[in-house]
């Protein structure tokens, strides 16, 4: 099996840096969206068949680790908040969340019962892809959860979820530790399904003043990590906008950090420590960009981190829709073989 992504986890020593992307089974490549028109994006999620077909659609691109094809809005149902993917308009839930009534409602369920789909998908996964490459589970972390079930769907700035923080802090205390009793019980179970890393996507919460974060964040993540670390699967801790919270994020807990495309990333990794790991971090849109543009900016990251192991190569956040296949697959190729030069010291 390829270890190369789950040793760069552990920061072991590796010939060539792994590669995989966040969204990397989605709407860029035509076999995902010739299953998207006979199936909803819930169905893809809910068919444990259609989830490990669509997650084993990308390794033939040649990436080094499989994530999950589900959605972390999935255990909002189970916890008695239904929603949709509306066309155009992303999540909708249809009864958002903004009352101690309504967080009192919410249920904290038992994985097997609520999101055994998922569980399924894992055991099957791991059968399908017979040690080819190792398989990521997801989670999404509090915040980032509570910003769908407060706004009721996507938003700009978040500012019925920050109101509800500030205006009820109890309120929202008891939202998050149900949200991560949630989240912890349902990393646990993919763990046990056979998922061999997780990554806890706290996506928004870079909208957040470290105040706010210490305050109403960071004892709910602290909380997850902490459970989920004492495995020994590594945990990679995501979030987007987060170059002023990376120090918070890491004592939250994390084998592997989250650097997005908006921070160096040998200035965050000093800042994170050299005793984590860390993964990204191209600008995503640089997929856009024809290849030779774009291996200048990976090229860059690559030997901004030298060969000091522990670093898994990723993009700053998820593949856009428009990007072409062949972008993917010549990134894939020119950071194995950019990496494996470097280490080598014959030069990029
Ligand atoms: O990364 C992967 O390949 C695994 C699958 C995955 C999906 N969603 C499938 C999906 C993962 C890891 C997610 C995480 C997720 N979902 C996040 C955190 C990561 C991030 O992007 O910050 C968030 C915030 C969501 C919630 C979500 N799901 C939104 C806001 C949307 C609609 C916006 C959009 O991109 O259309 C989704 C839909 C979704 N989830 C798609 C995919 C592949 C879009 C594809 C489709 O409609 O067929």
């Amino acid at each position: 099996m390829s270890e190369l992504f789950l040793r760069a986890c552990r920061r072991e020593p590796v010939d060539t840096t792994p590669v995989w992307f966040m969204r990397q089974a989605g709407r860029y490549m035509a076999e995902y969206r010739a299953l998207r028109e006979k199936h909803t994006l819930l169905e893809l999620c809910k068919t444990p068949e259609l989830a490990t077909m669509v997650t084993m659609q990308p390794l033939k691109l040649g990436v080094d680790a499989a994530i999950l094809f589900a959605d972390i809005l999935l255990p909002l149902e189970p916890m008695g908040a239904p929603f949709e993917f509306a066309k155009g308009e992303g999540p909708v839930v249809h009864s958002p969340i903004r009352t101690r009534e309504d967080v009192d409602r919410l249920r904290v369920f038992d994985p097997e019962e609520g999101l055994g789909y998922v569980l399924a998908a894992i055991r099957m996964l791991r059968k399908e892809l017979d040690g080819k490459v190792p398989l990521i589970g997801f989670a999404g972390a509090p915040f980032t959860i509570a910003s769908y079930l407060v706004e009721g769907g996507k938003s700009s700035d978040y500012r019925k979820a920050k109101l509800l923080m500030w205006t009820e802090p109890e309120t929202w205390r008891i939202l998050m530790e149900k949200i991560s009793e949630v989240v912890r019980r349902y990393l646990l179970a993919q763990i046990e399904a056979g998922a061999q890393a997780v990554q806890l996507f706290d996506s928004w919460v870079g909208s957040l003043a470290p105040a706010d974060y210490d305050t109403h964040v960071f004892p709910h993540v602290k909380s997850i990590l902490s459970a989920v670390e004492k495995t020994g699967v590594p945990v990679i801790h995501f979030g987007t906008h987060t170059a002023p919270l990376l120090e918070r994020m890491r004592d939250a807990g994390g084998t592997v950090i989250g650097v997005d495309h908006h921070s160096h990333i040998d200035e965050a990794w000093s800042r994170i420590g050299f005793d984590h790991g860390v993964q990204g971090n191209l600008d995503p849109l640089l997929l856009l960009a024809p290849h030779d543009i774009a291996k200048v900016h990976a090229t860059r990251i690559l030997e901004q981190v030298g060969a000091r192991p522990g670093h898994i190569f990723n993009l700053g956040h998820g593949i856009v829709p428009e990007v072409p296949v062949d972008n993917v697959r010549r990134m894939i190729d020119h950071v194995h073989e950019t990496s494996a030069k470097l280490r080598k010291g014959t030069g990029a």
